[in-house]
């Protein structure tokens, strides 16, 4: 039975938007592979199935970022959409359209639905106390604030959970607290904020979540949240914040992850524009059309419970599934930077070939959410006993003797068993489209590799190249190279949903152009072909050994722990009773990197990217109303560079002028409350008065770079 070419499903499916301050890295890539070779199946199978995505690219680290690097959020985001979108490419993940969450679109369709939520009665407003940072005039998300754990004691602990001893508490319980953005100890201070009133979906949500749209794992997991309570979720940050404002309210923006979610509805709304879908006919209440959503298991909590809240309360149409994948772990343990295993898609992109990855993904995937290891050496071992020795290899061994013996032409006919072997693969079909749409790959790809090893099997009982060196046998060696490739042709089209390039070079090889599912169901007979081509290499294991050479040094410090999210368990937080889940996304890279040390080697590369330089202190200055501070003016021979120091304690201001010491030179200017600070200066110590700056030997000239 295939899909009736009348009545084609409209399908509507996404993937989790990618924060647009951090690159695109081999966890990422398990979801967009999943969901694009389920998109790739749904097309081929005939179905309108669009597949979109975004940048989700607002929050506070995306403008700490922005800041740290000296540019506009808008600049920010547009570089790394440019970015994304390049690495997705690379991988051949072929979205319908890719938008921005920061959009005309997104904004309007943010308005709508809090307005409707707000005319409804889900959305109250009460008076929070959270930290705030009085250097940075800003108050701190829990991920921003550090300090020492108040059970265990480690130090340097996030605000939200103790990565020590795995408690969690309120930034406010934190001992020592201070401000990841500034190092200033915050304050308390009470601010207004807007709350959706999740309570008052109960009822929906528990009928939702048993209706089949969820994983069973998750399903269980949503039923115990429902069961100790649902509180209203904070949807409002103070300003500075990069986001939307919140229509009719005063320096009052979206939490990034209140508008991120709509942001599918908004890339589809775009896509429509271009293409003449109807936006309505996906998105209304009693829509028709099929909607799905394929996120990791970090984020269900957004997914599963406030998201069909915000849709059922603004009056759209819930998702028919949310699909939750586990995390990709490397050799068995968390991607880390110091092994080289945190490996980018860019990184990858320049060793390997992108449909290895593919396969080796597809080959781990099923439905659950289990979490799934990346095995080097099991990765070129698999790509190569399975994709090259077994698939691609029945063309390599078949295809030469038909250009030559055969002058590029399949034979016309099949004796009655090889018409019966062909058969065989045909009828498995059904089978493999099931387990496609089951999102069971692994499976799928062990019934494909099956057949693949009974293809092999007829060629070495074939022996065609035995048959070539015998008198009289022509007719024999060409049904023997015409059934194995019209075998490979049916393996290819199996697999096309997750080697589409490779897929493509075979039709093109085979000079056939249908790419349905359904193409194979005749075999190629007396059809000419084109040459062959090598379609696919070995993978080499000096090539892996090169990437994770290339990802152990090319990263410097980076950002904090990947898909480090707030535990989703709605909690209670400190004396906020009513301010849970406010999961903000990863700190920007030169935050962290400040209370982190030692947390990664870095290559000569990125060492070579610091431009320090030997400045003459020409003038210093107590700043009166900062207690560490002292504003140095710094000649570095083509210019001279205002400094605000931290070295008060340390340092009589007048007893600097005229000595030499070592700067940073091209770090980004840092807006401070008393000016613009456009460098740093070197020194070493613990602090207070116990702080020396460097001072290099008579002879060294302002200007000269340190190396
Ligand atoms: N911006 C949010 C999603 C908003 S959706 C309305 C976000 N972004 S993310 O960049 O952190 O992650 C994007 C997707 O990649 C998420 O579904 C996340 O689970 C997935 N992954 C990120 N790291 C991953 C692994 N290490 N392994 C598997 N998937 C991972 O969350
Ligand atoms: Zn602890």
């Amino acid at each position: 039975m295939t899909a009736s070419p009348s009545s084609p499903r409209k399908i509507l499916i996404t993937s989790a938007l990618p924060y647009a301050n951090g690159p695109i890295h081999l966890g990422h890539m398990v979801e967009y592979i999943q969901t694009d070779i389920w998109s790739r199946f749904q097309k081929m199978r005939g179905n309108l199935c669009t597949y979109v995505c975004a940048d989700d690219a607002h929050g506070t680290p995306i403008m700490l970022r922005a800041e740290a690097e000296g540019i506009s959020p808008e600049q920010l985001i547009a570089k790394s959409s440019i970015d994304h979108q390049t690495d997705f490419a690379g991988f051949h993940i072929g979205f319908d359209h890719y938008h921005s969450t920061h959009s005309d679109e997104n904004r309007e369709f943010a308005a709508l639905i809090y307005n409707r939520l707000k005319d409804k009665g889900y959305i109250s407003r009460r008076a929070i106390s959270q930290f705030f940072d009085p250097e940075k005039q800003m108050f701190l998300p829990d991920r921003f604030v550090k300090g020492t754990c108040p059970k265990c004691g480690a130090h340097d602990q996030y605000g939200d959970n103790c990565e020590a001893c795995g408690a969690t508490y309120a930034p406010t319980d934190l001992i020592n607290p201070k401000s990841a953005v500034s190092g200033a100890t915050p304050i308390e201070k009470d601010s207004d904020h807007l709350f959706f009133e999740l309570g008052q979906f109960a009822e929906m949500l528990k009928t939702w979540t048993r209706g089949g749209h969820l994983q069973t794992q998750i399903a269980n997991k949503i039923d115990e949240w429902l069961e100790s309570g649902l509180r209203g979720w904070d949807i409002s940050r103070d300003a500075p914040y990069f986001g939307f404002e919140i229509p009719g309210e005063q320096n009052k923006f979206f939490y990034v992850w209140l508008d991120a979610p709509i942001g599918y509805m908004s890339s589809f709304k775009a896509y429509c524009d271009q293409s003449g879908l109807d936006f309505d006919e996906y998105w209304q209440k009693d829509s028709k059309a099929e909607l799905y959503h394929f996120i990791g298991k970090d984020i269900i909590n957004f997914h599963a419970l406030f998201w069909p809240a915000m849709l059922s309360g603004a009056d759209f149409r819930t998702p028919d599934a949310v699909y939750a994948h586990g995390f990709l772990t490397v050799d068995g343990q968390k991607m880390s930077k110091s092994r080289g295993t945190f490996i980018m898609a860019k990184t990858y992109l320049e060793h390997l070939n992108p449909e290895y990855l593919r396969y080796y993904f597809a080959a781990k995937l099923t439905s659950r959410i289990d979490d799934i290891d990346l095995n080097l050496e099991d990765f070129a071992q698999r790509v190569n006993s399975d994709l090259v020795g077994k698939v691609i290899n029945i063309a390599s061994r078949c295809a030469g003797f038909v250009t030559k013996k055969f002058d590029g032409k399949l034979a016309a006919s099949l004796s009655p068993s090889a018409a019966e072997l062909y058969a065989g693969f045909v009828d498995k079909s059904q089978e493999i489209a099931n387990l496609y749409e089951q999102r069971e790959y692994s499976h799928a790809m062990r019934e494909i590799m099956a057949l693949a090893d009974k293809a092999n099997e007829y060629i070495a009982d074939t022996a065609p190249w035995v048959l070539a060196k015998t008198e009289g046998k022509e007719a024999e060696l060409h049904e023997s190279v015409s059934v194995g490739l019209n075998l490979f042709r049916v393996l290819m089209n199996y697999l096309a949903p997750v080697l589409p390039k490779t897929a493509a070079e075979a039709r093109e090889f085979l000079n056939i152009q249908d790419s349905s599912w359904d193409a194979i169901t005749q075999p190629l007979l007396n059809h000419k072909i084109n040459p062959f081509n090598a379609l696919m290499t070995r993978l080499e294991m000096t090539s892996i050994e090169k990437m994770v050479e290339a990802s152990a040094s090319s990263l410097g410090a980076k950002s904090a722990p990947d898909g480090k999210k707030d535990d989703p368990k709605p909690k209670k937080t400190h004396n906020q009773s009513e301010h849970p889940m406010t999961a903000e996304n990863t700190l920007p890279t030169a935050i962290s990197a400040e209370f982190d040390p030692l947390a990664a080697t870095i290559g000569i590369e990125e060492f070579a990217k610091i431009d320090l330089r030997i400045a003459k202190i020409v003038h210093a200055e107590a700043v009166p109303e900062a207690d560490k501070l002292v504003k140095l003016t710094l000649d570095i021979g083509f210019e001279q560079r205002q400094v605000f120091a931290g070295i008060k304690a340390a340092y009589e201001p007048e007893a600097l002028i005229g000595k030499l010491t070592v700067m940073v030179a091209n770090l980004a200017p840092r807006k401070m409350r008393f000016g613009v600070s456009e460098g740093m200066v070197l020194a070493a110590g613990p602090g207070g008065s116990d702080l020396y700056i460097l001072n290099p030997d008579d002879g060294a000239k302002p200007g000269m770079r340190v190396k």
